[in-house]
């Protein structure tokens, strides 16, 4: 299944980039012919995917709510063990969807810390994204934040899990009851995840997942939206078909976010494949956990081993007010092996337009968003990185460190160039 990228030269020769002079930075031939990218797709068994493949196009029954939707939908939610999955083309307008479906308008709250999806998914329907700040152990919301944010004019809040990670979501839970609000989650990183034992996709009213191709499950592009909520799951559904209610009667206004049958397809042969996909990519987070630890001011970020996880993200803080380099530096240094570790999700949704115009003064309100943004990179994994690659990547890592004086050095240097 897994297909390795290929190491320049032989394995040997990679034992030999002991010296500064063996790093890319200073002329050497990159670690990685090919770029190790932080993620390529998880393809399942490619013979299973054809097959569905040949039937869908002797079906001709491409979209629509096909027979692979479907039973994508009903695998979704038995495996999630939530009443209602409606398959959608992306978790963007599955976003959309839930938040409209939800009545939310006004302001709706949301952490910065996130892919811009999150906010433009609330700006895109008018509503005021309002960007709270993060708890550095979580990543996730802060609830204190948010019921400091909310005003008058605010119906909503939207937690993000990211990296797969659980959101304060019994504190938010409380919150929304209090204070009345519709609460959902963005869980675009956590399909296959758990919180106490629940899986993602049964808190608050509604959740979404993404399948996008570089998410743990893929259906190329695509999405979902989860719920318990029979009333909403019918709201959704007929949203998602331009408000059809059945042939020439619409019944509501609504968009076009069918998922095909090809995506599908792709999905439900993932599925077949998920826990390989889960056991590689646990195995790669605790070789990074292990190679790298000890080093100073380099921190990867723990998931909690106890619930179910999908280890989809390798997340690594670099404090540079203790690492010898900062992430920045890092990063190029690895850039330049071909290792394309990427910041996420730099610089902040705040610091984007347009809500960088917005709120020019957002960032003084998030410190914690603003810590992470400096620190956060992430490391290739999922099924297409092995064992041989991170032990590269952490060696190339350790040797960086290293000679960090004369690497930085070298940065600037380059930088002053125009390199
Ligand atoms: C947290 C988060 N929300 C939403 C999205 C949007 O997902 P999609 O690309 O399926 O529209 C992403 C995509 O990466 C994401 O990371």
């Amino acid at each position: 299944m897994a297909c390795q990228p290929r190491l320049s030269g032989r394995w040997q020769w990679v034992k030999t980039k002991n010296r500064i002079e063996d790093l890319a930075i200073f002329g050497a031939k990159p670690a990685f012919e090919e770029p190790l990218h932080v993620g390529r797709p998880n393809i399942g068994r490619r013979e299973s995917f054809l097959e569905r493949v040949n039937a869908i196009l002797d079906r001709r029954w491409l979209t629509n709510n096909g027979p692979c939707v479907q039973q994508f939908e009903h695998a979704v939610a038995k495996f999630l063990g939530v009443r209602h999955c409606v398959a959608v083309c992306n978790a963007t307008i599955a976003l959309e969807l839930a938040i409209r479906a939800l009545q939310m308008k006004g302001e709706v709250i949301v952490p910065s810390f996130t892919f811009i999806a999150t906010a433009h998914a609330l700006q895109w329907q008018g509503i005021t994204p309002v960007f709270s700040d993060v708890v550095p152990s979580t990543h996730g919301i802060d609830p204190r934040r948010v019921e400091e944010l909310i005003t008058p004019r605010t119906t909503g809040i939207i937690g993000v899990h990211l990296w797969g990670k659980p959101c304060a979501v019994e504190a938010l839970a409380d919150i929304a009851h209090r204070r009345g609000l519709a609460l959902m989650f963005d869980a675009a990183h956590a399909f296959g995840c758990s919180h106490q034992g629940r899986m993602i996709g049964n808190f608050g009213r509604a959740e979404v997942f993404s399948f996008h191709a570089t998410k743990f499950l893929n259906t190329l592009e695509g999405g979902a939206i989860t719920t318990n909520d029979d009333e909403l799951a019918v709201a959704i559904r007929l949203m998602k078909n331009f408000g059809f209610a059945g042939q020439d009667k619409v019944v509501c206004l609504g968009t076009n976010g069918k998922m095909n049958e090809i995506s599908a397809a792709m999905a439900l042969t993932g599925f077949e494949s998920m826990d390989a996909f889960v056991e590689h990519n646990r195995r790669n987070y605790r070789q990074y956990m292990e190679e790298l630890e000890g080093l100073p001011g380099l921190h990867i970020f723990p998931y909690d081993e106890s619930e179910k996880c999908n280890y989809q993200y390798v997340v690594l803080e670099v404090d540079d007010t203790a690492s010898p380099l900062s992430r920045d530096e890092l990063m190029t240094a690895l850039r330049a092996e071909n290792v394309l570790a990427r910041r996420y999700f730099y610089p902040g949704c705040h610091r984007m337009e347009p809500y960088a115009s917005l709120f020019p003064d957002a960032g003084a309100h998030l410190p914690e968003t603003e810590k992470l943004t400096r620190r956060v990179l992430v490391l290739p994994t999922g099924t297409s990185v092995g064992t041989r690659e991170i032990r590269l990547v952490c060696h190339i890592v350790r040797l960086a460190l290293t000679h960090s004086t004369l690497v930085r050095k070298r940065i600037c240097e380059q930088i002053r160039l125009g390199l």
